[in-house]
């Protein structure tokens, strides 16, 4: 299986990932200028960077420290590939520490907010104040400049809050540039990227989606494509994006795999009218609920799901022999939450189903249109295409759908019950807040079980959960504070109105630590 890794467009930022809590927040940053970035991980060599030709580099934060032995290190040859280089506190320590400088611990850890100081006119901070105030999170510390550097900025407690190597284009902060609390960050990085690297802003929804329907042309030209179908922008905007490219070579199929949500299945076969796209409909549900029956590990009934799916449309395709390629609606993140930024398989999240849970024997080649695409850009992306706003602003639903919503082991009975407590929770969020204040809302059905009394009866039942999630791109999330009444009607509506359930909570955390679904 080999999945298509052509760079989308000429200008090009790598972020080169240490590990960092914070490398999505670079690269989303780096989007927002609508400049293209992608993240790698720092076993990238020298050779894979030149193949794809950046016009800059970014080497993130990271938690550990450059004096421990086993610490990330990127190739040597890297340095010198006269590609301008910006480094972000471990990567500042790492650069300064790699070109002879001297990186000590400081006295003190320093979380949170401080000012700096430039102290020297330069690129990076063209156009700032002087007196700065930006977000530290760091241990050690630059104390000495490698040979042909100069310092850029101070702190109190920092010498050298960041530098240069101006011949070298080779930069360094401290500080983290890319969160929200250094309110001026985003500028200092536009100035990396366009004042010191010269990169264009070229990756803007009309010509990304101009691009996509291009690059679906020349790769499958006249082929047939098969495309899975969830309902969702992704798969919407991913059959849209074809169809323009490819017309009526296009075919749509809807897996109804017994997991999805109350009248799912007509909703979205009454939506897609509206294109005029082939749309075949699959009832699967017997194949993937027999194959589901007794599994209760996450990872498990996701891989079983990724593969049942490709099984599906494998079939379908036996009675369409002309069928070259799948097309799926995978963006960035998948992409990203599937390998490990350290090299290894041991931060691998979830096996999102539509990336690693493909099976390696799959007989289909890829077409994946959105898969540098992270979710709100896909959303611009399907307004510009022309599609409707209801679709396109629709709550992402996992393609393993209520399987991952269900803690333990998926039954009849178990997806009766949460089927109908997540049309509550939907209907009364919908009627009662703007939908587009949540990015998700829906109920999970634990498999804990706990007392309670209905009538004079003692009952025991299902806890469950109801789940909102305020977020921009799925990658972190807060909870919602919801008005108390809202939690209060839609609780006692699920343990009046399911039979099954007698106790409710509403979920507060945030991602990190947890993530939005519950499996
Ligand atoms: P997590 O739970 O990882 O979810 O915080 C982030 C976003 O991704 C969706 N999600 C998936 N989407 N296949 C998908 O198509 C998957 O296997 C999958 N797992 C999670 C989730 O609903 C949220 O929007």
């Amino acid at each position: 299986m080999k999945i298509q890794d052509k760079k989308p467009i000429d200008d090009l930022v790598i972020i080169i990932d240490f590990g960092a809590q914070y490398a999505r927040l670079i690269a989303r940053r780096i989007r927002e200028q609508n400049i293209y970035c992608e993240i790698k991980p720092h076993t990238i060599s020298a050779k894979e960077i030149t193949a794809r030709s950046p016009k800059a580099i970014i080497l993130s934060g990271g938690p550990d420290s450059v004096h421990e032995k086993n610490s990330p290190k990127i190739d040597k040859d890297i340095w010198s590939l006269n590609i301008p280089i910006l480094g972000i506190c471990y990567g500042m320590q790492l650069m300064a520490q790699e070109m002879g400088g001297i990186v000590e611990p400081g006295e003190k850890s320093e979380y949170g907010s401080t000012q700096i100081n430039v102290t020297k006119e330069n690129k990076l901070f063209e156009g700032l104040q002087e007196d700065l105030v930006c977000w530290m999170s760091h241990k050690d510390l630059v104390k000495g400049l490698p040979e042909g550097f100069e310092t850029l900025a101070r702190s109190k407690n920092i010498p050298i809050a960041s530098f240069e190597n101006k011949e070298k284009k080779l930069y360094g902060i401290q500080f983290h540039a890319e969160v929200t609390h250094t309110v001026w960050g985003k500028d200092l990085l536009e100035n990396f990227t366009s004042e010191v690297a010269g990169c264009k802003k070229t990756w803007t929804p009309e010509s990304v989606s101009k691009m996509a329907i291009r690059n679906i042309k020349k790769e499958v030209q006249d082929e047939k494509v098969l495309c899975a179908l969830s309902g969702g922008v992704d798969s919407v905007t991913t059959a849209v994006l074809i169809h323009k490219a490819i017309g009526d070579n296009l075919t749509c199929v809807f897996i109804d795999h017994g997991l999805l949500r109350k009248n799912e299945r007509q909703e979205v076969e009454n939506a897609f009218k509206f294109f005029n796209i082939e749309l075949n409909v699959i009832d699967a549900s017997e194949l993937f609920l027999s194959k589901l029956k007794g599994i209760t590990n996450p990872e498990e009934k996701r891989k079983i799901i990724g593969e049942s799916f490709i099984r599906v449309f494998e079939d379908f395709s036996k009675e369409r022999q002309d069928i070259k390629y799948l097309a799926q609606g995978t963006l960035y993140p998948d992409v990203i939450e599937s390998f490990d930024p350290k090299g290894g398989p041991s931060s691998t999240i979830k096996t999102h189903h539509n990336v690693g849970g493909l099976p390696e024997d799959m007989k289909f080649k890829l077409v994946e249109p959105l898969r540098y695409f992270f979710k709100d850009e896909v959303r611009k992306v399907a307004i510009e295409i022309g599609i409707p706003e209801e679709m396109a602003y629709r709550q992402p639903f996992p393609g393993p759908g209520l399987a991952i919503r269900i803690i333990g082991e998926i039954t009849n009975e178990k997806l009766r019950i949460l089927q109908e407590a997540d049309e509550i929770v939907r209907k009364e969020i919908e009627s009662t807040i703007l939908e587009e204040e949540v990015w998700q809302y829906f109920a999970v059905l634990t498999d804990l079980k706990t007392v309670g009394v209905m009538g004079d009866g003692r009952t025991y039942e299902h806890l469950c959960a109801i789940r909102a999630v305020t977020s921009v791109d799925g990658m972190t999330c807060d909870f919602p504070e919801l008005p108390w009444s809202l939690i209060r009607k839609m609780s006692s509506r699920i343990m009046n109105e399911v039979n099954g359930i007698n106790r409710c909570v509403y979920d507060v955390s945030t991602k990190p630590p947890s993530t939005i679904e519950w499996e």
